[in-house]
């Protein structure tokens, strides 16, 4: 038999009433394991240390490498050379045969710091003896490169592809810049280089 819809516990919700509601299990498990992880994760990357070393790289890492290191630092010799004489002189150093002639092992690029910087700063043009084979070529004048860029760079050719030769500083190219503002032209080959090695007096280092 029906209900009589008039009777009033038919016609009314539940009384409310006040539980006890506690925070769900997940939600809580979910904070405690996000406090845990946090604690674990300072532990980890050492509150201890000092905050300029903060992500673990060295005072030296981050001062500037000497200019010509090879890379790094102001001037990078290595860019330089990549962006100005590997279409020529190849990223090896080896040069292409018959064309350009090879700068790893070269005796011009690893005489006299002085000669390598009158070569950058005037080109070569005409027969040129390198490693005992002519080429007769025209290397191109890089004196719109900066005194430092100069050395960067002679400097990297001078200590990369198996070569030894000391560093070229960027005073030894201003001093060669000044010296020889009355060249206009490229040297002229061996005969050339060879009479610039003498004007330099000959000295080899
Ligand atoms: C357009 C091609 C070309 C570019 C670019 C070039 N060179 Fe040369 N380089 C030559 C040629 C060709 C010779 C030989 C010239 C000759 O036969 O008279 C030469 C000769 C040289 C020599 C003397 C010979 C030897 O092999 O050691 C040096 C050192 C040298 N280049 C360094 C450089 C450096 C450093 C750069 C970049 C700043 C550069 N060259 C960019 C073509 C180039």
């Amino acid at each position: 038999m029906p209900d009589n819809p008039n009777r009033a516990e038919t016609r009314e919700y539940v009384d409310p009433e006040e539980r006890i509601r506690p925070m769900p299990i997940l939600a809580a498990a979910i904070a405690v394991g996000m406090f845990i992880f946090g604690v674990i994760y300072i532990l980890t990357v050492g509150p201890l240390t000092p905050s300029q070393y903060g992500d673990e790289r060295t005072l030296a890492d981050l001062q500037a490498k000497p200019a010509g290191a090879g890379s790094g630092g102001p001037v990078d010799g290595k860019a330089i050379f990549a962006a100005n004489c590997v279409a020529c002189h190849q990223a090896t150093g080896t040069g292409v045969p018959g064309v350009f002639p090879p700068l790893a092992g070269s005796e011009w690029a690893q005489a006299d710091g002085r000669v390598i910087a009158n070569i950058l700063l005037h080109g070569i043009n005409g027969p040129l003896e390198v490693e005992g084979k002519t080429f007769n070529g025209q290397m191109p004048s890089f004196a719109h490169l900066s005194d430092a860029e100069l050395a960067g760079v002679a400097t990297y050719v001078r200590s990369s592809f198996g070569n030894q030769a000391p560093a070229v500083d960027a005073a030894t190219v201003t001093e060669q810049r000044k010296a020889s503002t009355s060249r206009t032209t490229p040297f002229n080959g061996t005969a050339g280089l060879k009479e610039l090695e003498q004007q330099l007096g000959g000295q080899k280092s």
